[in-house]
């Protein structure tokens, strides 16, 4: 055994996960934990971040809870400065914090374009703009955005045009944001396939209304592109956002790594 595995902790390392109050932000931030870091939980609702901070309290990490809409520029100044008065630094940022809607081009209003790419696309943009000259100050910084497989080459997915196009402006972002910071700040992405999560489970309801199919049936014609055979937990996504954190992704940035139990081979 060799000191590969010493080098895998966290310990001393300081993590701002946003929509951490939950499901994939919520596996990643007690992953990281587990691995050592320190935490600064966001999240739009106060109560769930709360609660994971809670967790990793309990735990034996020290963590923080920072209520903040990511796609106001305001919540973010006042959540980094929060969590930096806490901690004195952040190593590690997670932009997982995300929406997703099922609705036809046609059908899609103005606002729900708008709340998509402001979470998604704007929220990732403030946070890093943010947090990056900490980082460079420090001369490390990880940090890791929430893709999606829907934003690999040719698989933009049917009636969820915001979505995607904001899952396409974080790829763009990340790729632009690797090169800039280089070489202190490597910068990813992960892209999950389909997550058992409150967003999926909404996501195969509403399919299931637009198109009169059960919602139990739609989720298992989705089970079924998977090469895997199984929807991913949280915690799939949160053992590869640690893994991009450790010694061991040192030399990938730029990147949009796809965790999707096969897909998106399959759709
Ligand atoms: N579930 C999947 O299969 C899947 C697939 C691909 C990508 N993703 C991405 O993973 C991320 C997490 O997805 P999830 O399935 O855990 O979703 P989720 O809906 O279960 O959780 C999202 C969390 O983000 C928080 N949030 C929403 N808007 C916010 C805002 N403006 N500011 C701060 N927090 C906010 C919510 O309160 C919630 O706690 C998203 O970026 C999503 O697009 C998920």
């Amino acid at each position: 055994m060799d000191d590969l595995l010493k080098e895998i902790s966290l310990s001393g390392r300081v993590a701002l996960v946003t929509g951490a109050g939950q499901s994939i932000g919520r596996g990643i931030a007690l992953r990281l934990a587990k691995y050592g870091a320190d935490i600064a939980v966001n999240d739009l609702n106060e109560e769930t971040a709360g609660r994971t901070a809670e967790q990793i309290r309990s735990s034996g990490r020290d963590a923080v809870a920072v209520q903040a809409d990511v796609s106001k520029s305001k919540d973010v100044d006042r959540m980094v400065d929060r969590a930096v008065e806490h901690f004195s630094h952040i190593d590690i940022l997670v932009n997982n914090a995300g929406i997703s809607a099922d609705r036809p081009i046609l059908d899609c209003s103005e606002e729900l374009w708008d709340r998509h790419l402001d979470i998604m696309a704007k929220g990732t943009f403030l946070c890093m703009k943010k947090v990056a000259p900490l980082m460079l100050e420090r001369k490390w910084g990880r940090i890791i955005n929430l893709g999606s497989y829907v934003a690999q080459l040719n698989c933009f997915t049917k009636s969820f045009g915001p979505y995607c196009a904001a899952k396409g402006a974080i790829i763009g972002l990340t790729q632009v944001a690797a090169q800039e910071w280089a070489p202190h700040i490597l910068v990813n992405a992960v892209g999950p396939g389909d997550v058992e999560t409150d967003m999926m489970e909404k996501e195969w309801q509403e399919a299931g209304e637009r198109t009169g199919v059960p919602a139990a049936q739609v989720k298992e014609k989705y089970r079924k592109r998977l090469l895997l055979e199984r929807f991913e937990k949280p915690d799939d996504i949160a053992r590869v956002v640690l893994f991009l954190c450790t010694p061991l992704a040192g030399q990938i940035t730029g990147s949009h790594l796809i965790v999707g139990g096969g897909l998106p081979f399959t759709v």
